[in-house]
């Protein structure tokens, strides 16, 4: 197998939708069609696809633009990889276990392509945007057919169709750092709740951090182009928006008439029909006490903030490069409970980042009691390549990281249980998602808060806001009856 490899450098900054590249999707996902179809006629079925996705709610977002283009370019979905004729895996790089599991799934297919040569693999997504991971799939994985990183994915019609006619391992990543394309079509999968990006990119470098190398410089979307897929998201019966950007607070920085993210939040509040906004995930050092004073005044933004902490010793906290240190981060959880009493908050916890002390972990449990948090993501530190912490000396062994991470996740774990029993006999008003397990009568549903809710109910109130009884609380979900 030949490479085809086109390494392109473009600075080139793109802030609304260009007739020209949608244009040569359009011809290209024609092209492919074409082909599917008289694959489809001598096979008596059309070309079966499934897309894997890992990682964050980025690449859940760009799986569902791959998804318009598949079915454009005329193939079949499912769930399962031995159908598929076509797999794509949209994958995560932000700790290793996400990238074992990529390459451990690429030794199967190894062996179903003996089988089926025909079977086609392509890999996207923020692995494919680090070279050292390019040049092991080149040299040890070369079954797989098409390649491709986080800034080209709209040119996937015209890369699979010289996957197709040319038969050889092709390989387009970018290196670009400016774009944003506007005009998209993507296939949402959830109509009553949507993610909609905000900004793209990360200009934070935490050091421990891949992010910001696979999904390069921060850069925002012009507000009136989120405001207008947000009014189109409500016209189709989406109820709840959360705003997506890898640090919200600094949104609009980089517009030609900069607009601050808490004037967005005001904006997109005003959305006739939509009823709750969410938004994450926030920097500490860069929210402003004027998007605390935005989910205070505005009826449709929750009173819910993932603040990712990471840490809790200020000295970790600067080696992590963080810029801030505990007290600033206790300040603001302050001014938030003080500005909206029922505000409840999450946070991501990093057990294990280098040099980490004992001293370390008890400033995160501080912090942890002091805020009390109703959930947080507690990851175990994982060596990125390319990182500076990775360079870091005094690595912690896993086994002690492990140990540390179980101490944390006990005063995580408490303290959620705790603030659900806080819950117990009051009433909450719920979201409606829908039944919780087919063939019952039991719904779901989500609070203002994040909570998960069910109760029984022989009317189907999926899409409405309903008043719930909480009268059996549990650490991770509350069980209630219906008042209306
Ligand atoms: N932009 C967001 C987070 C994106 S990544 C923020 O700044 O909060 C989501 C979470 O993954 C991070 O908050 C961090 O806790 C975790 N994470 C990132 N890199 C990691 C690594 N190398 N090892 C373990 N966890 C990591
Ligand atoms: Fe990663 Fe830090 Fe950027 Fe979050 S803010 S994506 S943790 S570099
Ligand atoms: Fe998201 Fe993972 Fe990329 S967390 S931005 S998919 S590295």
């Amino acid at each position: 197998m030949e490479t085809i490899d086109i390494n392109k450098k473009s600075k080139q900054r793109q802030k609304t939708l260009d007739p020209m590249k949608l244009e040569v999707q359009e011809q290209y996902m024609d092209k492919v069609r074409k082909i599917n179809e008289k694959w489809a006629a001598e096979k008596g079925r059309k070309p079966v696809v499934v897309i894997v996705t890992f990682g964050c709610q980025m690449n859940e977002h760009d799986s569902e633009e791959l998804d318009y283009m598949l079915e454009r370019m005329g193939y079949d979905k499912t769930e399962d990889v031995n159908e598929a004729d076509l797999v794509i895996y949209n994958t995560c790089a932000v700790r290793e276990n996400a990238e074992k599991k990529v390459y451990g799934n690429l030794g199967q297919l190894k062996f179903r392509k003996r089988s089926h040569p025909d079977l086609k693999i392509a890999i996207c997504g923020c692995m494919i945007q680090q070279p050292h991971v390019v040049e092991e799939i080149k040299k040890h994985h070369k079954h797989v057919n098409l390649l491709f990183g986080t800034h080209n994915l709209y040119r996937f019609p015209e890369l699979l169709h010289k996957q197709i006619t040319t038969d050889e391992m092709v390989v387009e990543v970018w290196d670009v750092d400016g774009e944003v394309i506007e005009g998209l079509h993507s296939n949402r999968k959830f109509n009553l709740k949507a993610f909609v990006n905000i900004m793209y990119g990360c200009n934070n470098f935490c050091t421990y951090c891949i992010v910001p190398y696979t999904r390069g410089r921060e850069r925002s979307r012009e507000p009136q182009d989120i405001i207008d897929e947000i009014k189109e998201l409500v016209s189709r019966g989406t109820k709840e928006v959360t705003l997506l950007g890898q640090n919200v607070n600094s949104y609009g920085k980089t517009l030609d008439n900069p607009v601050t993210f808490a004037e967005l939040l005001r904006m997109v509040n005003e959305i006739e029909g939509l009823e709750r906004v969410r938004f994450m995930t926030s920097h500490p050092k860069d929210i402003s006490d004027e998007v605390i004073y935005a989910i205070r005044d505005c009826d449709k933004l929750c009173e819910f903030l993932h603040l990712p902490v990471q840490c809790g010793s200020t000295s970790l906290l600067k080696k992590m490069n963080r810029h801030y240190s505990k007290e600033d981060y206790l300040k603001i959880i302050e001014k938030a409970k003080k500005e909206v009493p029922d505000m409840a908050f999450s946070t991501d916890i990093m057990i294990g980042f280098p040099g980490e002390t004992m001293e370390d972990v008890q400033d995160t449990i501080d912090v942890i009691e002091a805020v009390r948090y109703d959930s947080a993501f507690t990851f175990i530190y994982s060596k990125r390549e390319g990182t500076p912490a990775a360079k870091m000396e005094n690595q912690i062994p896993e086994e002690e990281k492990h140990r540390r991470f179980d101490m944390v996740l006990e005063h995580v774990n408490r303290i959620s249980g705790e603030i659900s029993e806080e819950y117990r006999d009051k009433v909450v008003e719920v979201l409606v998602e829908g039944k919780s397990a087919k063939d019952s009568n039991r719904y779901t549903g989500k609070t203002r808060q994040n909570k998960t809710v069910n109760f029984d109910s022989d009317e189907d109130f999926t899409g409405q806001l309903v008043m719930v009884k909480i009268t059996d609380p549990k650490s991770f979900s509350l069980n209630g009856e219906i008042v209306r």
